[in-house]
């Protein structure tokens, strides 16, 4: 099942998600797969629960379409993820997001991430990232803490994309997968 991407404005996207249950009676292998599937019919590389309208601690990310060769192959699904450190030199990369579209930023973050998680099968891991996949990592797992990136630049920038975000608020934003906008 493809879901529609919620656009900025809606008001699920600046809530702090919640954990997944273990014995939630909802089937989390179905909503990972779907979670993929809408990701790539959008042409993501990454998409977090908030993003179909579920304020959950999940998210998905697959880098293959990326031109970055270091990061082929870096397909991976996040269950209650925690970042236990984030470390290394402050590096800026311009993101975007599916929630945000036709709007591209510079983002300053840090190059190392230490993540925990589950997978969809509940197996724990700890791991640490570097580069674009810690980059992936890290506006992913904002998006279950109801940060957006365009949170994390400076007014000055945030004001030359205004325009645009109104756009999206108003729903006119041009778009070429299916949204779900707050004011329509
Ligand atoms: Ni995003």
């Amino acid at each position: 099942m493809i879901y529609p991407i919620i656009a900025y404005g809606d008001p699920i996207l600046k809530k702090r998600a919640k954990p997944v249950e273990k014995d939630d009676s909802f089937d989390l292998k179905q909503l990972v797969s779907d979670m993929f599937d809408t990701m790539y019919q959008a042409n993501g590389v990454g998409l977090a629960a908030p993003q179909i309208g579920l304020s959950i601690r999940v998210f998905v990310v697959d880098a293959e379409q990326m031109e970055e060769k270091s990061i082929k192959g870096f397909k991976k699904t996040f269950i209650n993820p925690t970042i236990l450190d984030e470390s290394g030199d402050e590096w800026t990369y311009e993101e975007g997001c599916l929630s945000i579209p036709q709007v591209r930023a510079e983002v300053n973050r840090k190059s190392t991430v230490k993540i925990r998680y589950y997978d969809e099968n509940w197996k724990e891991f700890t791991e640490t990232y570097d580069g674009i996949a810690a980059r992936i990592i890290q506006h992913e797992y904002d998006h279950l803490e109801g940060i957006l990136f365009i949170d994390r630049i400076s007014m000055f920038k945030r004001k030359l994309i205004q325009g645009k975000l109104n756009d999206i608020l108003k729903g006119t934003v041009k778009h070429d997968y299916k949204m779900k906008f707050h004011s329509k």
